[in-house]
C-alpha cells in the first residue's frame, strides 16, 4: 500500500507526532561533514514545481540527495504543460518512469489530490497547492517550535497574521497547531482575515479572530506573520500596502509592549516593511533560519516515511 501526504486535514494526532519525532532525528545529518546516508538508494524522487519556489523546491532536492535518492526537478517554464499537455497527462508520462515519490506544488487548489487519485504507483506530496494545504510548511514550523521549547508545541498560544484568507500555510498550520493543542489566533483585516474562520465548524473551538493587532498578538508565545499572497487575490482586499503595514506589520516595539516573549516566524519569502519589520525578521526572537533547516529534515522525514510505505528502505533510521 503507497502513502500519500496531500494535507494536515484528517491526520491523526498520533500520526503527526511521530512525523516530527521522525524529523528530529534527521536534523543530525545536516550538521555532518559527508551530508549523505544510505536510506533511499535507488529510489526515485521528482520534483514537479508549477510555481515559484526557493525553499521547498531546495528543499524537497536536498533531501532527497541527502538521503541517496535519484532527483529530478521539472519546473513550469520546463514541462510540457507550456505545449498544452495538461498536468494529469504530465504525471501519467513521469509515472511510466517509475518514480517512487512526486513532490507536486502547484496554483490549482486540490491539483495534488487529483494526481493520487489517477496515478496507481506513486506517491504524491502535497508542496503546496493553491490555496488550500501545505503540509510540510505546517509540520517545519511545529519541528521549529520543538526544537525552541524543547518539547512538541502544546498549550501554547500562536498569532497568525495577515493574508489568512489566501495562505495555503495558515490552513496547514492552523489544523497542525490546533491538533497539537495550542490556541489559534487569527488576526489581520475583516477582508482578509473573515469572521466565519472562527466559527467552531470551520476550524474548531480553539480557534479565535481578531481584527485589532495588538489584540490579537497580547501575550501570545508565537507570533507568525504571513505574505500578502497577492498573487492569489482577485480583488482589492486592502486600501494600500502602506495602510495595511500601518495596520497590520509587526514591528520590535510592538512586540516589546504586548507579547514580550513571543518567537517569530515567518514561512518566507518577507516582504520587509509590509507584514514584517527588519528589527524583529533579523532579531533575536526570529526563528525564521531555524525554520529552514528544520524543513530540510522535515521533508527527509517525509519522504522516508512515503518510501517505506512502498517497500522497505534500508536501515529504516539513519
Ligand atoms: C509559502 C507558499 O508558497 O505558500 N512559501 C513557502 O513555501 N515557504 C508562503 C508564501 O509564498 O508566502
Amino acid at each position: 500500500m503507497r502513502a500519500h501526504l496531500l494535507g494536515i486535514e484528517g491526520m491523526r494526532v498520533e500520526d503527526l507526532q511521530t512525523l516530527l519525532e521522525n524529523s528530529a532525528t534527521m536534523l543530525e545529518v545536516s550538521e555532518r561533514v559527508i551530508k549523505k546516508v544510505p536510506t533511499l538508494r535507488g529510489r526515485t524522487v521528482i520534483n514537479l514545481f508549477m510555481e515559484p519556489s526557493t525553499r521547498t523546491r531546495t528543499s524537497f532536492e536536498l533531501a532527497g540527495k541527502r538521503l541517496s535518492a535519484d532527483v529530478v526537478n521539472i519546473s513550469e517554464s520546463a514541462s510540457s504543460t507550456k505545449k498544452g499537455e495538461s498536468l494529469l497527462d504530465t504525471a501519467i508520462t513521469l509515472e511510466s518512469m517509475s518514480p517512487d515519490i512526486l513532490v507536486v506544488r502547484h496554483s490549482a487548489s486540490g491539483a495534488p489530490h487529483l494526481l493520487a487519485k489517477y496515478l496507481s504507483s506513486t506517491c504524491v506530496v502535497n508542496a503546496g497547492d493553491g490555496l488550500h494545504e501545505h503540509p510540510s510548511q505546517a509540520l517545519l514550523d511545529c519541528l521549529t517550535l520543538m526544537r525552541h521549547f524543547g518539547e512538541i508545541p502544546r498549550g501554547k498560544t500562536v498569532a497568525i497574521v495577515g493574508d489568512v484568507l489566501h495562505s495555503r500555510v495558515a490552513r496547514s498550520n492552523i489544523l497542525a497547531l490546533s491538533l497539537l493543542g495550542n490556541r489559534v489566533r487569527l488576526v489581520g483585516p475583516p477582508t482578509l482575515v473573515p469572521a466565519s474562520l472562527g466559527h467552531p465548524r470551520c476550524f474548531g473551538h480553539r480557534v479565535s479572530i481578531h481584527h485589532s493587532l495588538r489584540e490579537g498578538i497580547e501575550g501570545a508565545d508565537v507570533v507568525m506573520c504571513l505574505r500578502l499572497q497577492r498573487e492569489r487575490m482577485s480583488r482589492f482586499y486592502i486600501p494600500s500596502l502602506e495602510e495595511y503595514s500601518r495596520h497590520y506589520g509587526v514591528s520590535e516595539r510592538l512586540l516589546r509592549q504586548h507579547a514580550p516573549d513571543a518567537v517569530v516566524l515567518h514561512p518566507g519569502p518577507m516582504n520587509r516593511g509590509v507584514e514584517i519589520d527588519s528589527d524583529v525578521a533579523d532579531g533575536a526572537r526570529s526563528l525564521v533560519t531555524l525554520q529552514v533547516g528544520s524543513g530540510l529534515a522535515v521533508r527527509m522525514a517525509i519522504l522516508v516515511t512515503l518510501a517505506a510505505t512502498k517497500g522497505t528502505v534500508e536501515g529504516g533510521a539513519v
